[in-house]
């Protein structure tokens, strides 16, 4: 009988004790005019349904709570809005106290950088990034990333390739190049070592114990900079004037303002071009071999595409701005691809003081996540949206439409967007028009929280 008693009591106290727990969240975080939803675990929160579910998570809870509801992720309270009109409001009214609000192992470890800044500091950091990858650079850039992109894929014939990773491969060294084209060599195995250590440290928990990957984030940040910091010693003693990122991050006064970049500032914008533009270059090339395989109709209409640019011009001739321009199929077939296997689920703001919104009160230093993954599958904007339709995209309309948040929007639109074009378009060009390719198979490719192919996406690659 006592052991029943004890045996009850635990059962009981251990039900209160969840029951508490689960309540503690709720207590804690209990204000008038607050959107419905649930808080969740102390500290945790909803994050790991958040994370095992995916689209799930958001998607039961809007059918429970609508498009605006609480909860608590990643380690902060949280609005998730669901809703194109506000989302759109929230990206376009940063000076209504709506500013970035990347979890807390992003900040810590890319340190100051234009996510970080806003108000002033935030235009000097971008039109300093604007003049570095901004849409009329592109232009310049573009015969040498055909050069790097030409080089990259020589040697593809008759192999077996991980596409995963030679996209990655591709999205960071072609980057890496434009950044320091006389050094790159010398540095780039160090170097790269570094940033991946770097990068898996921004997106894992931040808890900052000897062996955890945030911990080895935070050396490698530092092993990042200080390679940095010699690049630049070297280049300045250097009496030789490269036409790279860099030269222009050193030598350059910009004209337009009389805001000079400081050595922090300048390694800070090496890694925010590098960070920014790898997963999100990378992914989309994969994802759009993945379609293309999928759908020979959408392949051979690139390939016509890309076939009749070539045949204009002699074997090694660069392909050219008016090329690009003209590639407007390529280009569909880029933002099909982003839109469909949304490669960017949503942006995080958080509030710098309460705000109303919607008629909700969201309190100052909460987290917005202006989650646009469901936009992408909007009915109404793409009619069957789960099908790969490249064709929709011809006419230019879906580019200008007012919820086209592919590349962001308002102040904090990607300054990288057409760069990011030009380089899945260049990958593609030179791809399809030198290869085909048949998939190994078997192998999965998930879509949350990150796209990816956990085990590699293996093809088996034939000249044309
Ligand atoms: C397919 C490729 C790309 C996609 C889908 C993409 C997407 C985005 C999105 C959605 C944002 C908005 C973030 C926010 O509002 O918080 C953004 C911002 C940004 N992107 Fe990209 N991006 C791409 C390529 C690039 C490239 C190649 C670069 C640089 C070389 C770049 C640099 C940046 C930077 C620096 C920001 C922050 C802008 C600011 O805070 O003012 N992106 N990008």
């Amino acid at each position: 009988m006592a052991v029943l008693i004890t045996v009850v009591s635990l059962v009981v106290f251990g039900f209160l004790f969840c029951f508490f727990l689960l309540k503690w969240n709720e207590i804690k975080y209990s204000r008038k005019g607050l959107p419905p939803g649930t808080m969740g675990w102390p500290f945790f929160g909803e994050t790991s349904e958040f994370l095992k579910q995916g689209p799930e998570f958001m998607k039961n809870k809007r059918a429970r709570y609508g498009k605006i509801f609480k909860t608590h992720i990643l380690g902060s309270p949280a609005v998730i809005s669901m809703d194109p009109e506000l989302n759109r409001y929230i990206l376009l009214n940063e000076k209504k106290g709506l500013i970035p609000g990347y979890p807390k192992s992003m900040v810590d470890i890319l340190g100051n950088n234009i996510a970080a800044v806003y108000g002033p500091t935030h235009k000097y950091i971008r039109n300093n990034l604007l003049s570095l990858v901004g849409t009329p650079l592109v232009k310049n850039l573009l015969p040498k990333l055909d050069e790097y992109m030409r080089i990259l894929l020589s040697d593809w014939d008759c192999k077996t390739i991980d596409i995963q990773d030679k996209t990655m491969e591709m999205a960071f060294l072609v980057q890496f190049k434009q950044i320091a084209e006389a050094e790159w060599s010398s540095i780039y195995d160090r170097f790269k070592t570094e940033f991946d250590k770097l990068y898996v440290g921004t997106i894992s928990l931040p808890i900052y114990l000897p062996g955890t990957n945030y911990h080895h984030g935070f050396k490698a940040r530092k092993n990042v900079t200080k390679i940095l910091a010699e690049l630049m010693e070297r280049r300045r003693a250097s009496a030789a004037t490269c036409d790279d990122m860099l030269e222009h991050l050193l030598r350059d006064v910009d004209t337009s303002t009389t805001y000079k970049l400081n050595d922090v500032e300048i390694i800070d914008q090496i890694v925010t071009i590098l960070y920014s533009g790898y997963e999100t270059v990378s992914t989309t090339s994969m994802m759009a071999v993945k379609y293309l395989h999928d759908h020979p109709e959408a392949l051979q209409q690139l390939r016509e595409e890309n076939f009749a640019i070539r045949n204009r011009k002699k074997a090694e001739e660069p392909l050219d701005w008016d090329d690009l321009k003209s590639m407007q199929f390529t280009r569909s077939v880029v933002y099909e691809t982003l839109r469909l296997a949304t490669v960017i689920n949503g942006v995080l703001r958080k509030t710098t003081d309460h705000i109303t919104l919607n008629g909700f009160v969201i309190p100052k230093g909460w987290r917005i996540y202006v989650y646009t993954r469901e936009i992408n599958y909007d009915p109404i904007l793409y009619p069957e949206p789960f099908k790969f339709n490249p064709w929709r995209w011809l006419d230019g309309k879906l580019e200008s439409h007012n919820y086209f948040l592919l590349f962001g929007g308002g102040t904090r639109l990607c300054p990288g967007k057409e760069l990011g074009v030009a380089k899945v378009s260049t990958f593609l060009h030179y791809f399809v028009t030198t290869y085909r390719w048949e998939e190994v198979g078997g192998e999965e490719i998930v879509k949350f929280p990150r796209v990816e192919a956990p085990n590699g996406y293996h093809i088996n690659v034939k000249k044309i």
